[in-house]
């Protein structure tokens, strides 16, 4: 055995840090929590406003219309999104354990449901937002799922690392543009990813110009497939905009995620 080997023999248990117990000991929680749902995939990258919860949500949408049961878990906890774009204005008793809204058959878990005033902001440090995302996971009742969809926020401090440490997911989707700077910051998100060893599913371009360099350089760097380039379309913000989505209004941006998800989930 070379210098500097972990030896199992000679470990001892006293000396461990507990804190690298306690992760081990949450994700196997975590991992009975969520046995009921067959397939958890985060949608992510570092860079803000790629189109991260456009794609996230389009991909549920899209997952539900062939068939299967989807909810989409926002893990963006101090700037939520995704009821908004689903067009859900209510706020439902908050119930504990936590209960999805379903909205069109899907189910959906978010902190914006909470708050009665969205124009209001969510102002709390890293600890409470790693509490609400844990909570996400551990105490809602999802029933059996199929998908389940996460929308990260971006960066790669709490959520993203709460999740790749805790959560027993099937890996990433990659969203980035056509920018080089999106590109460079979502293969630093994806070079996160494998630290973690978990999986690259694929890239999507958004708001493409129809180049795909900004897929392509993602996928060179990080030897992942691109599964997807979305156009920019101002059908997709004016529709998301209204709280409509996307997939559900206009058949031609529904066959482009059809084709995203056949590569995903082959
Ligand atoms: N393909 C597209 N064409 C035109 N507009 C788009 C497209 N994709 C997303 N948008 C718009 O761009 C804006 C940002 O998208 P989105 O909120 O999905 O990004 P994000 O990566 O989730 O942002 P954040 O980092 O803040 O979470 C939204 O207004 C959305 O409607
Ligand atoms: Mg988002």
């Amino acid at each position: 055995m070379a210098d500097g080997e972990f030896n199992p023999e000679n470990a001892n248990i006293s000396k461990i840090d507990p804190s690298f117990i306690a992760v081990i000991k949450q994700r196997e929680e975590l991992k009975s929590k969520l046995a009921n749902i067959k397939h958890k995939i985060g949608v992510y990258s570092a860079k803000g406003g790629v189109g991260k919860t456009t794609t996230a949500v389009n991909l549920a949408y899209t997952l539900h219309s062939m068939g299967y049961k989807v909810g989409i878990l926002d893990a963006d906890i101090d700037t939520p999104n995704v009821t908004y774009f689903v067009g859900y204005r209510g706020v439902p008793p908050r119930d504990y354990p936590l209960k999805p809204i379903e909205v069109n058959g899907v189910k959906i878990i978010s902190t914006a449901m909470f708050f009665a005033d969205s124009g209001k902001p969510i102002i709390w440090r890293g600890p409470m937002l790693t509490k609400m995302l844990k909570e996400f996971f551990a105490d809602t009742t999802w029933g059996d799922l199929d998908y389940l969809i996460i929308d990260l926020p971006p960066g790669s401090s709490d959520a993203p690392l709460t999740l790749m440490q805790l959560i027993p997911l099937d890996g990433f989707v990659l969203v980035t543009t056509p920018q080089h700077i999106a590109a460079i910051n979502t293969i630093k998100s994806g070079s996160m990813a494998k630290k973690f060893g978990l999986a690259l599913l694929g890239v999507v371009e958004n708001m493409s110009d129809g180049s795909a360099k900004g897929a392509k350089e993602v996928s060179e760097a990080l030897e992942c497939e691109v599964i997807g380039i979305v156009k920019a379309s101002p059908k997709i913000s004016s529709l998301t905009d209204e709280g409509k989505v996307p997939v559900l209004e206009d058949p031609e941006i529904k066959e482009v995620f059809i084709d995203i998800v056949k590569k995903l989930i082959t």
